[in-house]
């Protein structure tokens, strides 16, 4: 028996959302959706100069938005951006953990640092504001949605990104995980996994094998497109559409998986 209408399900107004790394690239757009669906957003970011002016372009939407300095590399800083959230809207009723990065390292010359950094990032991070939200959740009695982003590297190794790829495969597992403890609060833990997203962090991985390969960055992008079925790569909105849906009343019945948004490369 339909008791929604579609409309009703897109419809975030009065909600709560905290997105990391929501100040450019996919969590920007991850924003914008969220916003324009009705959403509070709290933007938690290291980058407080691209925050502020994507705060101000969803307000200038008409969207609400804030944003808070805070590192997903340590713990106590979700617990700050949990709180701040809450003191802002009133509640916490969707987290993104988009925030991640992919520097390019061959395995043989991987530093320690390179390696902390980037599970510290990518996975240690999602962890922590996954439990930190999931507290608030469970304490405010309403349930929520956590949303992960993670990777086509989660499920297939692009050569020298060992650190990343472990990391992203490391989030389909913890979906999974927080999603089985979490469900009977009716937390519901999804997530996404994209293909390759024109990015700032893209463009910078981009320039980096450039240097390393000898190819030009025109080269590079022809190639990575031509991989793709659908012949193009991926815009930031692709994924924001998936968390837009992983964040609506259309997703109430899944608990523990991983939307690939692709444009069809694991196909190949
Ligand atoms: P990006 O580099 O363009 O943007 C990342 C954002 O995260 C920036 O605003 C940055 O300031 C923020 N950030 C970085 N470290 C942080 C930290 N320690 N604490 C808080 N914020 C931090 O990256 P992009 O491409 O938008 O990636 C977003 C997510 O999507 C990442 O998890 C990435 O692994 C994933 N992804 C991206 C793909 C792509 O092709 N662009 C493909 C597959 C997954």
């Amino acid at each position: 028996m339909t008791t929604q209408t579609i409309a009703q399900l897109f419809n975030l107004t009065g909600k709560g959302a905290l997105v990391t790394g929501g100040a450019m690239g996919i969590g920007q757009s991850i924003v914008s959706r969220l916003a324009e669906a009705g959403a509070s957003v709290m933007i938690a970011d290291i980058n407080m100069e691209a925050a502020n002016k994507t705060v101000k372009e969803i307000r200038a939407k008409g969207g609400k938005a804030q944003s808070i300095h805070a590192d997903v590399r340590i713990a106590a800083d979700a617990q700050k951006a949990i709180k701040a959230t809450v003191e802002a809207f009133g509640h916490l009723d969707i987290l993104v953990n988009n925030a991640g990065i992919y520097p390019y390292s061959p395995s043989l010359q991987m530093s320690e640092h390179m390696w902390d950094n980037v599970l510290n990032t990518n996975l240690k991070g999602m962890f922590f504001y996954s439990q930190a939200a999931a507290q608030e959740m469970i304490k405010a009695g309403h349930g929520g949605k956590i949303i992960n982003v993670a990777s086509v590297d989660s499920y297939h190794p692009y050569g020298n990104f060992a650190h990343y790829d472990a990391s992203k495969g490391g989030v389909v597992m913890l979906t999974k995980s927080f999603a089985l403890e979490l469900a009977p609060h009716n937390i519901l833990v999804n997530a996404v996994a994209p293909g390759g997203i024109k990015t700032p962090g893209f463009d910078q991985a981009a320039a980096i094998l450039v240097q390393t390969s000898g190819i030009s960055v025109k080269e590079l992008e022809e190639g990575t497109r031509a991989r793709v079925p659908l012949r193009r790569l991926g815009e930031p909105d692709d994924i924001a559409k998936v968390v837009l849906f992983l964040a609506s009343g259309a997703a109430d019945y899944l608990a523990g998986e991983t939307v690939l948004a692709d444009g069809g490369i694991l196909l190949t």
